[in-house]
Parts: structure tokens; sequence; C-alpha cells
């Protein structure tokens, strides 16, 4: 299939992660189209095997594929971690394809810093992808991580996450300089985390180094609408929840507002 500069942006995660690199794509990129589609019903996804996230995040690229993208963005570091080779395999030069940890990992956000701390899923923790990359990268540097599996269900539910809970988590890294919050989830946790370091820690912008890149290369392959869309522009949202009024509905549309439409669609 031939890539079109008017075909949507595909964007997926295993629920509301995502939507902030959607948002952010939004703010970026203002003339692209989003086809969003967030697997609630089989979160959390850093809870899962290797093979079950390969599976399913297989179907998913097939389904925005399948929707005449221009490009995949991975907005999930569990599935990245885990599953990035089987869907660059599959659609390698098909369609462009984009992830949320190799723009930050090649990033010089590291270069000043010493000890990074960095917080995700079990999923993404198992699959050392993070240790592996930022070692080939920067020698130097002293990396902990630690797997916090409590949070992204919580936060998917809109729970109110109690003080307590994150400064168990946070107190394994007494004297990092830089917290990377290697999980789309926790985006929506970045107060009450900025609060924990009193504004001593560094926090990585993850959203905004994505999707510069994301924007570099659209630019270059000419897949980048420069000019305004002649139509109203318009995002779909797909969550694989068929259960009325969702947290996920809700943020979407806090989030896009009227832009927004939001299917239900399961495999
Ligand atoms: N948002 C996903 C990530 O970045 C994880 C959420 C989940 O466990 O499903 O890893």
């Amino acid at each position: 299939m031939k890539m079109n500069l008017l075909s949507p942006i595909g964007v997926f995660d295993s629920g509301i992660g995502g939507l902030l690199i959607a948002k952010e794509i939004e703010i970026q990129m203002p003339n692209e189209n989003l086809i969003y589609f967030g697997d609630t019903i089989n979160m959390p996804y850093g809870e899962k095997s290797k093979d079950f996230i390969e599976k399913n995040s297989l179907r998913i690229a097939s389904f925005l594929y399948k929707k005449k993208c221009k490009a995949l963005v991975i907005a999930c570091n569990s599935i990245t971690s885990n599953a990035l080779d089987v869907i660059e395999k599959k659609f390698n030069k098909k369609i462009l394809i984009f992830n949320v940890i190799d723009p930050v990992v090649k990033s010089k956000i590291f270069l000043s810093s010493k000890r990074i701390g960095i917080i995700a899923t079990s999923a993404t923790i198992r699959s050392n992808f993070y240790i592996k990359k930022i070692k080939q990268n920067y020698k130097h540097l002293e990396i902990n991580q630690i797997s916090t599996s409590l949070l992204a269900p919580m936060i998917e539910k809109g729970l109110k996450i109690k003080k307590n809970i994150i400064q168990n988590y946070l107190n394994n890294f007494k004297s990092i300089d830089t917290l990377l919050l290697a999980c789309t989830h926790y985006f929506f946790l970045k107060k009450e985390i900025e609060n924990f370091y009193h504004g001593k820690v560094h926090l990585i912008d993850v959203q905004k180094i994505v999707v510069k890149e994301i924007k570099k290369k659209l630019y270059k392959e000419k897949l980048l609408r420069i000019f305004p869309n002649c139509k109203k522009i318009n995002h779909i949202f797909y969550t694989s929840n068929l259960k009325k009024s969702t947290f996920f509905e809700k943020k979407t549309r806090t989030l896009f507002g009227k832009k927004a439409f939001i299917k239900k669609h399961i495999f």
C-alpha cells in the first residue's frame, strides 16, 4: 500500500496512556487526523506475557493498517519493549512505525545526568529493553529500574492514587537526578511525582521528544500535512470495552472535545 499524505496517523495503547501522545500530536501537527485504539478490555498489558502482548498488538496494528493509516505510533512501553520487532517485521516499509522508547534513548537528554531512575510496568522491566538501549548510548550512566505495577490499572480506572503508594515506590530512588516515566499511563501522575521530588529531579518530557521525532520523519517523507485541512479535523477513538461511559471515554472527551468520535470495536 502506498502511504498517503491525507491519511490519518494511527496511535495505540492498552488504554488511556497513549491519549497524551495523541494530544501532543494534535498540538504539534494540528492538520492531521488521528485514529486511536485503546485495548481497554485487555488492559493491563504490563502484567501479560510477551506472547500475549505480541499477538494482541499485531491485531491492533493490522486493524490500523487496514484503516489506511500512514503511520503507526506504538504509544505504549510494554508493547514497544515486548513486540516492536514482530510489528516491524510484519509492517516494515508498508507503513511508518514509531515507538515511545527509541526517540527518548537516542535524545541527548541523558548527557547531563549521572543517575537515572526508571519506573515502568512488569512487562517493560522484564524485557530489559531500556537498560540495553541506554547502556549502548550512555556508558557513564547509573540506572535503577523498578516495576510499579499497581499504578497503570488504577490510572486507567480513574482512581485517585494515594500519596503513600507513590512514596513507597519512589523511596527506592533516593539519589537520582533524572526520572523516566516509562509507561505512558504515568504521564497522568506527573504533578504528584513532581511534588514528591519538590522539583529536584528532572522528569523527562517523553511526549514532546517522541512527537518531535514523528513530525521530523513525516516531514522528511513528505507525509506531513503542513497546510490547514479543508475538511474539519476528526479523530476516531476505538475502545475494546463495550461498557457504557468508561473512564476512557470521559478522558478522551476531556482531551479532544467535539473532535473526538468514540467507537467500540472488538476483534
Ligand atoms: N501504557 C502502557 C505502557 O506504556 C502500560 C499500561 C498497561 O499495563 O496496560 O507500558
